[in-house]
């Protein structure tokens, strides 16, 4: 963003921009691997309704505050709660959203570069490697993982410290739609060489086994996470729209886009790990494991599709990791009066130090557990997917649904039906606090401390 106008300077950079924030390693390397984590079937019809219910209504209350706040994230919760006559700890919303956001940067940015390695990995050929030890491989080593993900971490400091406006809409014109491309390609490759039935089937099935909280928990978590919702993103995104866009348009462009890659990401999968008989609950490495073994198997073409592959998904972690640096970085460059380089400087340091964490979590402090979660890799994407982002939402829907009401026209929203004006406003008040709270308290308790009640 431009410092000097801190406006996008058409509605079309706002749309590339908030997409290109959500379309990142949420949809491709997340959204399989947990479907396949959870079972499949339920944890996508859930995610599915998630998104519809409350990501979308959670998601346009997150770009109204930034849109009326006109500031970073803490500052832009306080500009509203001045207005509206409410206390100041609202600001708190915005500070849980930074620190949601710098701990998602710090693993954020190890993935990424693990994404950029196996793109190296790849020009030189699988073969007839074998795609576990590859892995294996590349994970162990605590030293290589960190120059990676420095790489990338520092890349999207840089370019987060020069302002993200200009680069990032030109960037995003020409890589959006080739990603969306070589996903459906993918797609395609997985319906004629893979065994699309049984992904189908996997994937879209009612599991009613499946169905408890960690389950659904889960479900809501990697919605927001994928709509980039609740780190105080979508505020700093929104307020640098131009004043003649509206919100409800606008978001309801995003989160389609947003979702129909995850689920082509899914269909594009799914299929393959069915024909090669691998193991959908994988986990992490789900993504990293099927594609090698595709790429391998395309020979010289796969030499070429896999560099291709890793290189658009390593852009589309980039554009994200920038929208994740953003709100922190303008916080900091507008509390403490100092440059944007300065503060994305700041910023760099802070992730730094997290992703070391996150990187020993693959290998040298791989067993060590934290309570219930499996090292500190998983214990912060857990922290920080699971339990701040559902919080950040709750606080979201209550201050916009509760203390702004007054100041909510459709106007800025572009809900000129008032049904629908209502409807989101009802979502915020009562649909979305219950069940986010409802579903973070069975979650946690069944995920932390091993009670389920159902
Ligand atoms: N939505 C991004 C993804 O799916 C991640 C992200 C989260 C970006 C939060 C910004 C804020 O990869």
């Amino acid at each position: 963003m431009q410092a000097k106008s801190n406006q996008w300077n058409n509605n079309l950079a706002f749309l590339l921009a908030a997409t290109g924030s959500a379309v990142g390693l949420g949809n491709i390397w997340g959204f399989p691997y947990k479907a396949g984590e959870n079972g499949g079937g339920l944890f996508v019809l859930l995610y599915m309704f998630f998104v519809v219910v409350l990501g979308l209504p959670v998601f346009m209350a997150e770009v109204f505050i930034g849109k009326k706040g006109k500031a970073n994230p803490v500052s832009a919760v306080e500009n509203l709660a001045k207005s509206s006559n409410s206390s100041r700890s609202w600001n708190l919303v915005g500070y849980s959203g930074i620190l949601a956001s710098l701990l998602i940067a710090g693993y954020y940015a190890v993935i990424a570069g693990l994404v950029i390695n196996y793109g190296f990995i790849s020009l030189a050929g699988f073969g007839e490697l074998d795609p576990a030890v590859v892995y294996a491989t590349e994970v162990s080593s605590f030293w290589e993982m960190t120059f990676w993900f420095s790489l990338f971490l520092v890349g999207s400091g840089i370019v987060v410290g020069f302002g993200i406006d200009k680069g990032i809409e030109s960037a995003m014109r020409i890589l959006l739609p080739m990603l969306f491309v070589l996903v459906l390609l993918l797609v395609g490759y997985g319906a004629i060489k893979g065994d699309m039935p049984s992904a189908l089937n996997y994937l879209f099935s009612w599991k009613a086994d499946q169905f408890n909280a960690g389950t659904i928990q889960a479900a809501v978590g990697q919605a927001f996470f994928s709509l980039s919702i609740g780190m105080g993103t979508l505020m700093a995104f929104g307020s640098y729209m131009p004043k003649n866009q509206t919100v409800s348009k606008a978001s309801v462009i995003v989160v389609t886009a947003d979702t129909g890659v995850a689920l082509f990401a899914g269909l594009a999968i799914f299929p393959l790990v069915f024909f090669f008989a691998l193991d959908p609950t994988a986990g992490t490495e789900l993504v990293f494991k099927t594609m090698t073994t595709a790429f391998a198997e395309m020979g010289t073409l796969g030499q070429f599709i896999g560099p291709l592959f890793y290189f658009l998904l390593a852009v589309a972690a980039f554009s994200s990791m920038i929208s994740i640096l953003e709100p922190s970085v303008v916080f900091v460059s507008e509390k403490f009066s100092v440059s944007r380089f300065k503060a994305a400087f700041i910023i760099v340091v802070v992730c730094f130090f997290l992703s070391l964490v996150s990187v020993a979590g693959f290998n040298v402090w791989k067993d060590v557990t934290i309570g219930a979660l499996d090292n500190p890799f998983e214990a912060m994407k857990y922290l920080a997917d699971d339990f701040l982002l559902l919080l950040v939402g709750t606080g979201i829907s209550v201050f916009v649904g509760w203390r702004l009401e007054n100041t909510i026209n459709s106007d800025v929203m572009g809900l000129e039906n008032k049904f629908l004006l209502n409807l989101w406003v009802f979502v915020l008040k009562w649909v979305s606090p219950i069940s986010l709270l409802t579903i973070w308290t069975l979650g946690n308790l069944q995920i932390l401390f091993g009670i389920s009640f159902f």
